[in-house]
């Protein structure tokens, strides 16, 4: 045990106590930003004249020391300290002595702790940020190729209307387009540093708490001490905008796991993302997608996790916020590790462009077409629905597709159909009329496609 107060004890902290009580297990995972704030501090209360130059040069120069001894492993965290705050703190005092134990001036764990917390999450939006940029780059390239892949459209997974790949693959381009601009939000609000707060009213040393902020890269300082040491707001919204990306996902691998059944085989997932079977020689599984799907659960786990933590604490710093951690960095490396793998798999996965194309003939995918037609040539859309609804009974009896049936059967059933339905109602022409902005027809994909290139050139 290697704590920093104990001032006013007279007995030893209860192992058990100690244990349940320290956080070095999991605050270490942000050592660097621990020093990185230490090292902001220090350089503000030289600057102040509350440390000398020479006394902040010297700690500066041992904690970058403390720092890349940590990196190359000669230095070892040492679980003996209650927490990562702690271990650094102890560690520069050991070297110092006296100077060292000048760092801590004018503040306190509990905005210390604030800050480093905020430093890791921001460069986790940030590193989040660019995995799904990545994921962005694919999709635009799939979609690039695939303009003319015609596919089933589906509703209630039954077959609907005829899209293209390219489409298809624009739905989540879209969602995962909004998923960076939450992340650029949450960064945005959370973006102000909490150095300076104190344990919760602030100091009464002069600190410069603009510049504290500046040298670390934030907009400035948090405006409210107490606010400053107990908001963790950022974090659950980090966490929200986290679940929403594996929702989107979660969404994204199940039809992956549908189309790679034996069933479709509208797609082929390459041998370096599949996995067999330990019985069934013929196997090859979606495990890649079924775990992302999996995986969900446990980023909304954390969501509600630090969502339950923070309803009932009273202001300001209580000890129930040391729960913000685990869970969170799970929840981070997970959905980190999720979007670089759904990825590579995306980036790797064979589309069956002709098993595709024929799956949207068979369905009556035309069928709204069809209709369509009737209603160009004067019949009212609520009378060519029936009567194309009483074609494709007689398709479904005669096992064929609308396409196949003679202009002779066709009129037998209305006589304003004409040679040219079966252009009208051909795959090609289903979709390359539906023209309006966000519909599958190639010239308006084209231009959906030029405006999401815009974007990614731009962000
Ligand atoms: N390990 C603590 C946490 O994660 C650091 C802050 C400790 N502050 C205190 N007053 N005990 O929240």
């Amino acid at each position: 045990m290697a704590q920093l107060w104990g001032g006013r004890f007279t007995k030893e902290t209860d192992q058990l106590v100690y244990n349940f009580n320290a956080s070095i297990t999991f605050d270490q995972k942000f050592y660097k930003q621990d020093i990185e704030g230490s090292i902001a501090h220090v350089t503000m209360l030289g600057k102040q004249g509350i440390l000398t130059n020479e006394e902040a040069q010297d700690i500066i120069k041992t904690l970058k020391e403390i720092q890349s001894e940590v990196e190359n492993g000669t230095l070892e965290i040492s679980s003996e300290y209650e927490d990562i705050h702690s271990f650094v703190e102890a560690t520069l005092i050991d070297r110092l002595g006296d100077t060292g134990k000048k760092l801590h001036t004018g503040r306190s764990r509990n905005d210390q702790v604030a800050l480093d917390m905020r430093l890791y999450t921001r460069q986790e939006v940030m590193a989040t940020d660019a995995l799904l940029e990545e994921l962005l780059n694919v999709l635009l390239r799939i979609m690039e190729e695939n303009t003319e892949t015609i596919m089933p459209g589906f509703t209630h997974l039954q077959k609907a209307q005829p899209i293209t790949l390219a489409h298809h693959m624009g739905a989540y381009f879209e969602m995962f387009k909004r998923d960076r601009q939450r992340l650029r939000d949450i960064f945005e609000r959370m973006n102000y540093c909490p150095l300076g707060s104190g344990a919760l009213a602030g100091t009464t040393y002069p600190l410069d708490r603009d510049y504290t902020a500046e040298l670390m890269g934030f907009y400035g300082p948090t405006l409210n001490s107490m606010d400053g040491v107990s908001d963790r707001d950022y974090l659950i919204e980090f966490l929200s905008a986290l679940s929403t990306i594996m929702m989107h996902l979660s969404r994204f691998s199940e039809e992956v796991i549908i189309w790679n059944s034996n069933e479709y085989q509208f797609v082929e997932i390459d041998d370096a993302y599949s996995t067999g079977s330990s019985i069934m020689p013929q196997k090859k599984n979606p495990d890649i997608a079924e775990l992302v799907r999996g995986k969900t659960g446990r980023v909304y786990g954390a969501l509600v996790s630090l969502l339950t933590t923070m309803k009932g604490i009273p202001l300001a710093y209580n000890k129930d916020m040391q729960e913000d951690k685990e869970l969170s960095f799970d929840a981070m490396d997970t959905a980190k590790g999720c979007i670089a793998l759904f990825t590579g798999m995306l980036d790797t996965m064979k589309f069956n462009q002709e098993v595709m194309r024929n799956s949207s003939k068979n369905g009556f995918t035309n069928a709204t077409d069809a209709a369509d037609y009737l209603v160009n040539h004067g019949v009212p859309f609520r009378d060519a629905h029936g009567i194309v609804g009483q074609i494709v009974l007689y398709c479904i009896d005669k096992n064929m597709a609308i396409d196949d049936m003679s202009l002779e059967e066709l009129k037998a059933i209305s006589p304003v159909f004409e040679e040219d339905i079966y252009d009208a109602i051909s795959m090609e022409t289903c979709v390359n009329k539906r023209l309006t902005i966000g519909a599958p027809g190639k010239e308006a994909m084209e231009k959906v496609i030029a405006l999401e290139k815009e974007y990614l050139a731009k962000n």
